[in-house]
């Protein structure tokens, strides 16, 4: 049977892919979204039209209106969070989201806003990533010790945005005949996102972490008793980094 899911945050840059899957798997889907959102961005806007177009359900609400939250989150089955990374409260605004859960009862499964690196493995991130990173593990706490079923997904570099850059937020595609040196390690001095996504770009590229939360996984071993994205989904055509980057021009 499909589940009815709730996306909260469909309107941003992960969100909208996540309202797009669903709704291509046929899942009744309803967006929880700002009510001054379309007046302040025109995309958005259009996004939103071309949702309810596809047959998704527009709640207008915020998190940090409990009683809509509540009511919103109440005829959903499956609760799906994209709310950003922008500062730390922003990720901590979840805690509300498990508390309208909770409040709510009867929602089967939510997944926090992730889809980056497994930030219980990630030891060696520099500021501002930590901080925000940080925010997420105590929401991953918040929903554990809440009891509610979840799923968290770590998708690590499997996204579209800095692999293809080679590393380098800045560059608009992979590198053909230059290559960016970033500074001395002074990642903090850049400005929110670049210096956000320098920080990851570190850990994983030179920190290693990303190498470490393969390895920890693939064996079993990881403390959110992870699970492979080909073994879940084994007809999906998937290549390593390497093959990747042994692709490219
Ligand atoms: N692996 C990667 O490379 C990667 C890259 C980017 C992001 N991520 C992760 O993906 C997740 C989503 O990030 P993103 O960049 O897609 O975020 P984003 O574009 O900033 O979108 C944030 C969404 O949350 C909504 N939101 C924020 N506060 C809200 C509130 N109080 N009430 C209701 N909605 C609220 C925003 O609504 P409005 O439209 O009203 O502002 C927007 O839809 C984060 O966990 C981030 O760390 C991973």
């Amino acid at each position: 049977m499909l589940s009815s899911i709730l996306v909260i945050g469909g309107t941003g840059m992960i969100g909208q892919h996540l309202v797009t899957a669903s709704l291509d798997a046929g899942h009744p889907t309803a967006i929880l979204v700002r009510p001054a959102t379309a007046d302040a961005d025109a995309d958005k806007a259009k996004l939103m039209e071309a949702f309810e177009s596809c047959g998704a359900s527009l709640v207008y609400g915020d998190i940090n209106e409990h009683e809509g939250l509540v009511a919103a989150i109440k005829q959903a089955d499956v609760v799906i969070s994209a709310v950003g990374h922008s500062s730390p409260e922003e990720v901590e605004s979840q805690l509300k989201i498990v508390a309208a859960i909770q409040e709510a009862g009867g929602v089967q499964r939510f997944l926090p806003s992730e889809y980056g690196c497994d930030v219980e493995l990630a030891k060696q991130m520099l500021e501002p990533a930590r901080s925000i990173l940080g925010a997420k593990l105590r929401v991953r706490e918040a929903v554990r010790a809440a009891g509610i079923p979840h799923t968290i997904i770590s998708s690590n570099w499997s996204q579209g945005f800095l692999l293809p850059r080679a590393g380098n937020p800045e560059a608009n595609g992979p590198p053909d005949n230059s290559v960016t040196i970033f500074g001395d390690g002074k990642l903090q001095e850049s400005q929110f996102p670049l210096n956000f996504q320098l920080a990851v770009v570190h850990a994983t590229l030179v920190a290693g972490e990303a190498k470490l939360t393969a390895k920890t996984t693939t064996n079993g071993a990881s403390s959110s008793k992870g699970v492979e994205a080909t073994e879940l989904y084994p007809d999906m055509n998937c290549m390593t980094v390497e093959q990747y980057l042994d692709s490219l021009p």
